[in-house]
């Protein structure tokens, strides 16, 4: 808009612009400027303003990230149940708030749409975003305080992502302690270095990754926003996760430590074996790290120990604990990765919308596990995979909607088995999170009545 209201109207590539993309070698991007009609150019120009052209530059001459060292397992601790009393106090002073990254599409998932609004539990259908908020809840009751929501969404999803929150009153809790804010993007290139159209009037961007998150708080306000309320402490989750304990006092306490605080503290469960998909805490070179399962080197993801256990078996299930502080300390300087993708585009000779069948560019990305090589303080806890992971990430076999399911259901009746309840094998029950956090939430509660089998009950 101009000042009197009228949309900008141009012809004319703005002199300035066109002068930087050509110092950057990216002058091509105006190849069908002529066909664009006003608008068009208008949303074109606003795309290309807010591209980081020297940033883009240095990472489209990126190579692929290279490790170099020798890896060695990570020392890993196990959950102290005596640390639970400093981390239900901290949580009561309102230090602690809860940090999802929720960026992605369910497109593995072949869900349209942001994927916090996959249904997911059980039995009810609770959405992945409602499972998490209600978490929240039943901690803000019982610790009579407030916990503010900090949620990562992309540009793809973000409309999206607030109108699923507000249809549905925020589950209950209050608008204002929910932050949501997107994460960043960066353009795709081809092998030359050269940014891909993805239409005439606009550039092939993707999300910056889930360690987008870091920078994007500090550019949103998160950080300012956080510091304000007196949050000292981030927990920090991935949307894919029903059984994530999204308020964990136990492991807080471990965090905040008896006499300095950590600055990253990581769950990890045991791998299940050599090949399963999740990243490992390795010691590269003495310093802790994360290596994604893609970069692990088959013989070190093999290897074992003389009671035949996995060497490197400290699976990553992207459960942390992050200080604010250091966060504000390391915001821009995670390293980025680069992978090549298939990436559809737009054919300079003809202008012909292209669907490559192979990897035809390069996406960069950030990853947050990248933030702990530069904590000088942080902890590895072991915890129980069938407590705490059951994600949800692809349509079928492992880790898809049918796995967690069960995993969810077979929790549930053991919390409510530990409380002496009696459940019958095919029975099917599901806890709501504003029932119960922990098995020992459910002490003196009333059940409706004796549970059949291959009957279902919502607790
Ligand atoms: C991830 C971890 C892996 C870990 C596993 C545990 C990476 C690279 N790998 O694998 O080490 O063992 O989880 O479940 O992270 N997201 C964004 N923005 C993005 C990309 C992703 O917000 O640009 C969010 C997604 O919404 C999701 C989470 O990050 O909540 C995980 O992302 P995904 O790319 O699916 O990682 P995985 O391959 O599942």
């Amino acid at each position: 808009m101009d000042i009197s209201g009228n949309p900008r109207v141009l012809s004319e590539i703005p002199c300035e612009l066109q002068s930087r993309l050509a110092e950057h070698g990216q002058e091509h991007v105006f190849r069908f400027w002529d066909e664009l009609d006003d608008g068009a150019q208008c949303k074109f120009i606003s795309q290309l303003e807010t591209i980081n052209l020297e940033q883009f530059t240095s990472l489209a001459g990126l190579s692929c990230h290279e490790r170099k060292g020798k890896l060695a397992p990570a020392p890993v601790v196990q959950l102290e149940q005596s640390c639970k009393d400093s981390g239900e106090e901290a949580i009561r002073s309102g230090a602690l708030g809860v940090l999802t990254v929720a960026g992605g599409q369910g497109t593995r998932l072949g869900w349209s749409g942001p994927k916090g609004t996959f249904p997911a539990a059980p039995i009810t259908g609770k959405s992945l975003f409602q499972l998490v908020a209600e978490q929240i809840m039943f901690s803000q009751k019982k610790y009579k305080t407030t916990i503010p929501w900090y949620i990562m969404t992309s540009h793809e999803n973000e409309e999206a992502t607030i109108s699923f929150l507000l249809d549905n009153n925020c589950f209950g809790i209050d608008r204002t302690d929910i932050f949501v804010f997107s994460q960043g993007e960066v353009p795709a290139v081809d092998s030359q270095g050269k940014m891909l159209l993805s239409s005439k009037g606009s550039i092939a961007m993707n999300p910056d990754g889930h360690g987008g998150v870091i920078s994007a708080l500090k550019i949103s306000g998160g950080l300012e926003e956080m510091e304000s309320r007196g949050v000292r402490y981030l927990s920090y989750i991935q949307i894919d996760n029903p059984l994530v304990h999204v308020v964990d006092p136990v492991f807080l306490g471990m965090h905040i430590g008896e006499h300095s605080s950590n600055e990253v503290s990581s769950k990890c469960v045991a791998k299940l074996d050599a090949d399963e998909r999740v990243g490992v805490f390795c010691l590269l070179q003495d310093t802790l790290t994360v290596v994604e399962y893609s970069d692990l080197p088959s013989d070190d993801a093999t290897k074992v120990d003389d009671q035949d256990r996995l060497l490197f078996s400290a699976g990553s299930i992207a459960i942390h604990i992050i200080s604010v502080d250091f966060i504000n300390r390391v915001a821009n300087e995670l390293p980025w990765h680069r992978a090549h993708k298939k990436v559809p585009f737009i054919l300079a000779e003809t202008g012909k919308q292209i669907q490559p069948d192979e990897p035809n560019a390069f996406k960069f990305e950030r990853f947050v596990f990248d933030i702990l090589p530069m904590a000088q303080h942080s902890l590895v806890v072991e915890t129980d995979r069938a407590e705490e992971f059951a994600p949800i990430k692809n349509a079928t076999g492992s880790d898809s909607p049918e796995s967690s399911s069960a995993l969810q259901l077979e929790r549930a009746a053991r919390w409510l088995r530990m409380n002496g309840f009696e459940i019958p094998e095919h029975a099917r029950v599901e806890i709501s999170p504003l029932t119960a956090s922990a098995p020992e939430d459910l002490a003196g509660i009333d059940l409706p009545r004796v549970i059949g089998d291959d009957e279902a009950m919502v607790v």
